[in-house]
């Protein structure tokens, strides 16, 4: 079995996930049960979260986490993706976690590799280990995901964060709002994207980083200017229900699209969306691991 998308993945499979990481948050400590197993990270964009949590949650089960230096790679040498496959499957990986520039293309690689593969981000495509995680964290602190409003807001066009987890937060019966500049929203979202009226009464809001790299035309937004149209403010939290949460997935940009002192705010779960990230990654790991 591979998780390249939600998709991939029953609501039997979706329960047993968010209970099994949930579990791991509480219980602490390692496992030796995956001992002798390897899990292969391979990376060609940046990351500090998604691939220091898999490798964490590989090592605190028991497996061998190694990663790819891709910088010092024979990818630099013109070797193609599909070779590179074909390399690394022939060492006998019980699994690889791959994250590429490419829409589709880790979804190519598992065609060829005899082990699971994890999808650690494709593209503008899907996350679908940090939808898990952020469905772990919202469901820890509300003790329920059904009939919470949740409103993402930022660059969705490009977010593959963003996609994966409309589909897994509607799949467990939340509403999702989605917001952002008209430039950086989905050319099929229906009914515009204020941010103003995402974040109203909202019992969840999620903010996005502009992921300024896919962008084929600078913004042309002087600095603040994003934050005082777009961006989440301590006037436009409090818009949202009295109650309500900050989640991003990371990294973010102080000051761009989330307020200073949002970001270390009491209501932010950003911290702890990074602790579920291991746990989260321990159990998907375990699921395919195991199969
Ligand atoms: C995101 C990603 O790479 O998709 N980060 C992450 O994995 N936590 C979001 C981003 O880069 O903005």
């Amino acid at each position: 079995m591979d998780l390249l998308s939600i998709d991939s993945l029953t609501d039997e499979q979706i329960d047993g996930l968010l209970e099994t990481a949930d579990l791991f948050t509480r219980r602490g400590g390692g496992s030796t049960r995956y001992a002798g197993r390897i899990v292969f990270n391979l990376f060609y964009e940046n990351s500090t979260r998604t691939l220091m949590s898999f490798a964490a949650a590989a090592a605190r089960l028991g497996a061998v986490p190694l990663t790819l230096p891709v910088e010092q790679s024979s990818i630099k040498k013109g070797e193609t993706l599909a070779d590179t496959a074909r390399t690394l499957n022939a060492m006998g990986p019980d699994a690889l976690v791959m994250r590429h520039g490419e829409d589709g293309s880790v979804a190519e690689v598992a065609q060829l590799m005899d082990c699971p593969v994890l999808n650690a981000g494709d593209g503008t495509n899907e996350h679908p280990t940090q939808a898990l995680l952020d469905a772990l964290t919202l469901r820890q602190h509300f003790g329920r995901i059904e009939g919470l409003t949740v409103a993402i807001c930022g660059d969705i066009r490009h977010s593959r964060v963003a996609r994966s987890n409309r589909k897994l937060l509607e799949r467990l019966g939340a509403t999702v709002r989605l917001a952002g500049p008209p430039p950086l929203l989905p050319d099929d979202l229906p009914g515009g994207g204020a941010i103003d009226e995402a974040v109203r009464g909202a019992d969840a809001v999620m903010m996005l980083r502009i992921q300024r790299e896919r962008l084929a035309e600078e913004l042309g937004d002087s600095p603040g200017e994003y934050l005082a149209s777009y961006g989440l403010t301590v006037e436009r939290l409090a818009q949202a229900a009295p109650h309500a949460v900050v989640l991003h997935p990371g990294p973010m940009n102080r000051g761009v699209e989330i307020a200073d002192e949002i970001a270390d705010h009491p209501r932010s779960l950003i911290l702890r969306q990074v602790a579920n990230g291991v746990a989260m990654r321990m159990a998907v790991l375990d699921l395919l691991l195991s199969a």
